[in-house]
């Protein structure tokens, strides 16, 4: 009897992979066997991140540095993938960022980078590596949206609206691959211990002193264990999941007070 491992043979790209939730799910998928190509903009972080996994788990993991929030991100990063003569089989969208603000007193570069980030590069890679996806009849894509993907996010409406985004592409895209043998899920974790809060400032919000982090591993396993198992919408905790289905049956306008209450400063 053969022990070998689901991914060997087969290559995951891992974006946003210097720390964070990112770090995780690469080491998830190369826990499993598969290799690993790990980008983000700090280039210490990634190599560090690359030595210990392949020295952990024997697997090969190239590192491309790489701001994909620019135009034209997504294409520069695949052309240093083909140069390097390496494919995607799965591809793992999980760089993000937010920004906790009103809308009017937030910067415009910040907000559109963030949907540039957040979406646009998301909808890049994925049209690239997605053809010969379908045409192999294997491999994926890993989303990381939110649970704020489901509901709008007074004080925080374009990261809100942009993992909506993420969400609502990810299961029309599930729907897509039917039957093709490639998976697609969508990650839907609610507050993770990671540089995400700080980065976004959302620490002096009432959600951040209501609803306390969880480690980042718990989270990506979770996600990881969706995507193998082609599951269209993962949340992350009972009471995230709760909540995600919750929503679903409250009246708008009493929804958006509660929303605009938890992201309000405490
Ligand atoms: N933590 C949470 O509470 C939480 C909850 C729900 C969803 N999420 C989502 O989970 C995902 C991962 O976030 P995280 O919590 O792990 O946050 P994090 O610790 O801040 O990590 C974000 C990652 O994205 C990379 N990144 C940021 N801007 C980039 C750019 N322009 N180009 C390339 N890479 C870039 C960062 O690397 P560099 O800075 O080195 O580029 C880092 O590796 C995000 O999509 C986030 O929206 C997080």
């Amino acid at each position: 009897m053969t022990n070998q491992k689901r991914g060997k043979g087969q290559t995951a790209l891992v974006t946003g992979a210097s720390m964070g939730i990112g770090v995780d799910l690469a080491e998830c998928f190369a826990r499993d066997g598969y290799d690993l190509i790990l980008t983000a903009r700090t280039e210490p972080a990634l190599k560090a991140v690359a030595d210990r996994l392949s020295k952990t788990y024997g697997v090969k993991a190239a590192i491309i540095p790489e701001d994909i929030g620019k135009p034209g991100g997504g294409a520069a990063l695949a052309a240093k993938i083909k140069a390097k003569k390496l494919s995607v089989d799965v591809l793992v969208n999980n760089a993000g960022y937010g920004n906790a603000a009103p809308f009017h007193e937030s910067q415009l570069e910040t907000e559109l980078g963030m949907v540039d980030l957040n979406d646009r590069v998301l909808v890049e890679l994925t049209h690239i590596y997605w053809p010969a996806m379908l045409k192999a009849g294997r491999g994926g894509v890993l989303n990381v949206a939110s649970t704020a993907a489901f509901q709008p996010g007074p004080f925080m409406a374009v990261y809100y609206a942009s993992k909506a985004f993420v969400l609502s592409f990810s299961e029309a895209l599930w729907e897509e691959a039917n039957g093709t043998g490639v998976h697609v899920s969508c990650l839907c974790p609610g507050p993770t211990v990671s540089e995400f809060r700080a980065r976004a400032g959302t620490g002096k919000m009432r959600l951040a002193k209501s609803a306390a982090a969880v480690p980042s591993m718990p989270v990506a396993q979770a996600g990881y264990d969706a995507f193998q198992a082609n599951r269209r919408v993962l949340v992350t905790g009972a009471r995230n999941a709760f909540q995600a289905g919750l929503v679903k049956f409250l009246p708008r306008p009493m929804l958006l007070k509660a929303v605009r209450g938890l992201q309000s400063p405490a």
